[in-house]
């Protein structure tokens, strides 16, 4: 699809008021671009860094023509916006990143489907939409294996393992009649992930390769160099830039690895595209000059993209729940930068800032 007619970008309109739009607000105010916010949300984290914001929901048809109007751009900080509001926008301004990745990204299937199209290994996998689908993918993947609901998961939810025949029923109850994805189990020792910006003109940049840390299916720590066999980095840089140039993506995407140890050496498995900026990449805030969020607010803005190289070696923490509690025991760590969201409301599972903690880099290069 043909974008309309592009007028130089002063004002960005975002869809989401989380910390990922808070921090692309406030990267995009560096470099002179106003942000407008629009979420549904009326206490949204990033409408206090914003120069404007509208509380409506995605679908208010009103509201969206009235971001429309007051901006010269559309992004985004999640992937779940309805495909309605992106074709509604689409046909008024850009909408960067494009359709193509949204609907990629929104459903595993579609995502595993299109990576299995590159030729990027994934996961064996099956649709599930009855249980005779599930038995039927059972047969063929085996066990263990995990059932998850096509669209909507997030941070673990939605996801079921299988370990046995006799987790079946719960697993099959737990999508609630929602279409599914049958995977199989992937034996993996570590995680990764590969951020690659895509400019306007097709430019693409891929920061380091971090290694991910998850508990209880919440990202908590990632770290850089990640300490990658020779090759593997390679591989996952090549990955994350395979993945942006296929979606026709304008901005950050990140992509999740899984590093299998085999007799042949480190594979690397893809699991998940994020078509935005990922809590995985907020350590580049600190060890590099242009961090993630400004990779992806110049992209969208038609800017050129920048050098990407890091500069330290680091470790990203999430601070989330009661963790943030008493915030300021972190502003006394050397080598430390504490990043809080300015949400009011301290929640279990809720991800309320993270710090990165620097050291001076390392000759190991990966
Ligand atoms: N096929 C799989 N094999 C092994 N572990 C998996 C598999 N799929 C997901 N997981 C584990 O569950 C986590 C969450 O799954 P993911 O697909 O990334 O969903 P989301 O992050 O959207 O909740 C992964 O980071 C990984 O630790
Ligand atoms: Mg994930």
């Amino acid at each position: 699809m043909t974008e309309p007619a592009a007028r130089p970008v002063r004002t960005v309109g975002i869809l989401g008021g989380g910390q990922l739009g808070r921090m692309l607000a406030l990267a995009g105010a560096r470099l002179g671009l106003r942000s407008v916010v629009l979420c549904p949300d009326a206490d949204s984290p990033a409408f206090e860094v914003a120069a404007d914001h509208i509380v409506a929901p995605y679908e208010d048809e009103d509201a969206l023509a009235d971001l429309a109007a007051r901006v010269d751009v559309v992004t985004y900080e999640f992937e779940n916006v309805p495909a309605s509001t992106a074709a509604f926008l689409a046909a008024r301004l850009p909408v960067r990143p494009g359709p193509r990745s949204l609907e990629v990204a929104q459903d595993r299937l579609v995502e595993k489907t299109f990576l299995a199209g590159l030729g990027i290994p994934t996961a064996p996998f099956r649709a599930v939409d009855t249980s005779a689908d599930l038995e039927a993918g059972l047969a063929e993947v085996g066990f263990p294996a995990v059932l998850k609901t096509r669209r909507f998961g997030y941070d673990g939810k939605g996801q079921a393992k299988i370990s046995n025949p006799d987790d079946v029923p719960a697993a099959f109850a737990a999508m609630k009649g929602a279409p599914a994805i049958l995977e199989g189990w992937v034996p993996f020792s570590r995680e990764i992930s590969v951020l690659t910006a895509r400019g306007l003109d097709g430019a693409l940049v891929t920061f380091d390769v971090p290694e991910n840390e998850h508990r209880q299916h919440i990202l908590k720590f990632s770290r850089v160099p990640a300490g990658l066999a020779a090759g593997t980095e390679a591989k996952a840089r090549a990955i994350g830039e395979a993945v942006a140039a296929a979606l026709d993506h304008v901005g950050v995407v990140a992509v999740e690895l899984f590093l299998v140890e085999t007799a042949e050496g480190e594979r690397l498995i893809a699991n998940e595209i994020a078509p935005r900026v990922h809590n995985s990449g907020h350590w580049t805030e600190s060890a590099c000059l242009v961090s993630q969020f400004e990779a992806h607010m110049r992209a969208v803005a038609g800017l050129p993209l920048a050098d990407p190289t890091r500069h330290s070696d680091v470790e990203m923490e999430n601070l989330i729940g009661d963790e943030a509690r008493d915030p300021t025991r972190f502003l006394a760590e050397s080598g430390a930068s504490l990043h809080l969201y300015g949400k009011t409301e301290i929640r279990q599972g809720r991800k309320m800032g993270h710090i990165n903690r620097i050291r001076p880099r390392s000759l190991r290069t990966v």
